[in-house]
């Protein structure tokens, strides 16, 4: 089975769109289209000159969040319509500080994968477990719960348009990695968890682990048999550090 390495840059709350230009200018330039996957995640204000930068090269672009509805009476939200209007191709999905600073529920995001695969817009889901879930053992627990209640309502012959991403929370932002096993155990877990709904289709879905991903790391965790790509946030945000990252996806 082959699954195509996929490398997303998860900017978070950084780079205004003339920033964003600043990071493109060369980072554009080398990238080609047989590499892996390369995906862009501005925020929403940003989003539209990434997109149109993007348009007619390699790199696709995701958005960070978006709303289930296509339109309403929800101030503050961006909806899947939306974002394809502008060319957007993707939207991270279930993000920890989502759900640790916003309440973003499992529920709620059950209803925003289900609307992104219908919309045609490539989920990137994340899941993962606190230092003290780990600790105390329920790290199964939390991903069986996350993992199988968010994608409750996708079915089961569009499962493979979900990539979903790994991130233990307390490896975000921390400088402290997952361990290339330990990566590779949880990712070979929440692949056991997708074989419960289809073991065809749990073979096509790709994997990304996220956090502390650096260049000095990158290639060791992507060698892994599980792991599928990363999801990168603070060294995505430098065009080298990022496309080295991306030169090492092309070589695992
Ligand atoms: P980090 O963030 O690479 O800065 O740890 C990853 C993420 O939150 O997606």
């Amino acid at each position: 089975m082959s699954r195509r390495p996929c490398i997303a840059a998860n900017w978070k709350m950084n780079k205004t769109a003339d920033e964003a230009d600043d990071f493109l200018d060369p980072f554009l330039p080398s990238q080609s289209a047989d590499g892996p996957e390369v995906i862009i995640c501005p925020t929403f204000l940003a989003l539209g000159r990434v997109a149109e930068r993007c348009a007619g090269t390699s790199v696709r672009v995701a958005a960070q969040n978006m709303h289930f509805d296509d339109s309403g009476a929800y101030t503050g939200e961006v909806s899947a319509p939306m974002l394809l209007d502008i060319g957007v191709d993707g939207v991270i999905l279930g993000h920890s500080e989502r759900r640790q600073y916003f309440g973003e529920t499992d529920e709620d995001l059950a209803r925003k994968v289900r609307r992104a695969v219908e919309a045609g817009l490539e989920p990137i889901l994340c899941c993962g477990e606190t230092d003290a879930q780990r600790e105390s053992g329920d790290m199964e627990a939390v991903l069986s719960h996350q993992v199988l209640t968010d994608l409750a309502e996708v079915h089961t012959e569009d499962l493979d348009k979900v990539v979903i991403a790994y991130e233990p929370i307390w490896a975000i932002g921390t400088g402290r990695t997952a361990s290339d096993g330990q990566a590779q155990e949880a990712i070979e877990f929440i692949r056991s968890l997708l074989r419960t709904r289809d073991d065809a289709k749990a073979d096509l879905v790709r994997i990304l682990y996220g956090g502390s991903v650096k260049p000095g790391n990158a290639e060791a965790l992507l060698g892994m048999p599980d792991i599928d790509g990363a999801l990168v946030g603070g060294a995505a945000l430098d065009p080298d550090d990022f496309g080295a990252i991306v030169a090492a996806a092309g070589n695992g």
